[in-house]
């Protein structure tokens, strides 16, 4: 199993894509706010790659002293092989070592799967956020505090 890599601005279309896989038209990113969320100056982005093609994908970033998890994209054909939680497990180092006290996500209340995987990777609802997406659908705020 490769290692994750960084992020390189050459991968930048096929995680586009990848995320247009991931998620229902409305919640998956445009172009435009994927760039501007890879380009936050705190925010970085995990790479999985198999065979040079990219399987999996996250990008996190801080904001004052929360960690943040932008997205999680694992393609169909590598999900429940726990590539989302290596994902997940070095992100959350990468946070941890950035000192920030704890990690807040925001998903799509009817996303069943990723909200059966934070809770399992210890994440809690903190609050429902009405009219969230653009499509009108609410999210879950979730968080898990992290220890010094
Ligand atoms: C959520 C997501 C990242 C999980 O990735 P994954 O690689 O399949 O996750 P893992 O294999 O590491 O799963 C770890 C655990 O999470 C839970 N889990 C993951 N997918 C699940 C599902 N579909 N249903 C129920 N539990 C699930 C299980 O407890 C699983 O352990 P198990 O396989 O031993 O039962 C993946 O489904 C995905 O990319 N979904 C589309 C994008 C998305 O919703 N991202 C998150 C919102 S930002």
């Amino acid at each position: 199993m490769p290692p994750l890599r960084e992020y390189r601005p050459s991968d930048f279309d096929a995680l586009w894509a990848l995320d247009q896989i991931c998620f229902p038209r409305g919640i998956a990113y445009s172009k435009r706010e994927l760039r501007e969320f890879l380009e936050l100056p705190a925010s970085f982005a995990l790479v999985d790659e198999d065979n040079s093609h990219v399987a999996g994908f996250i990008v996190a970033t801080v904001v004052e002293e929360a960690g943040y998890i932008i997205t999680i994209d694992v393609h169909p054909d590598h999900r429940r092989t726990g590539l989302g939680s290596r994902l997940l497990t070095a992100a959350e180092s990468r946070l941890s070592a950035a000192h920030v006290e704890a990690i807040l996500l925001e998903v799509a209340v009817d996303n069943e799967a990723a909200i059966a995987f934070y809770k399992r990777h210890g994440f809690q609802m903190l609050r429902r956020l009405p009219q969230y997406y653009s499509t009108g659908d609410d999210a879950w705020r979730m968080a898990k505090p992290l220890s010094r």
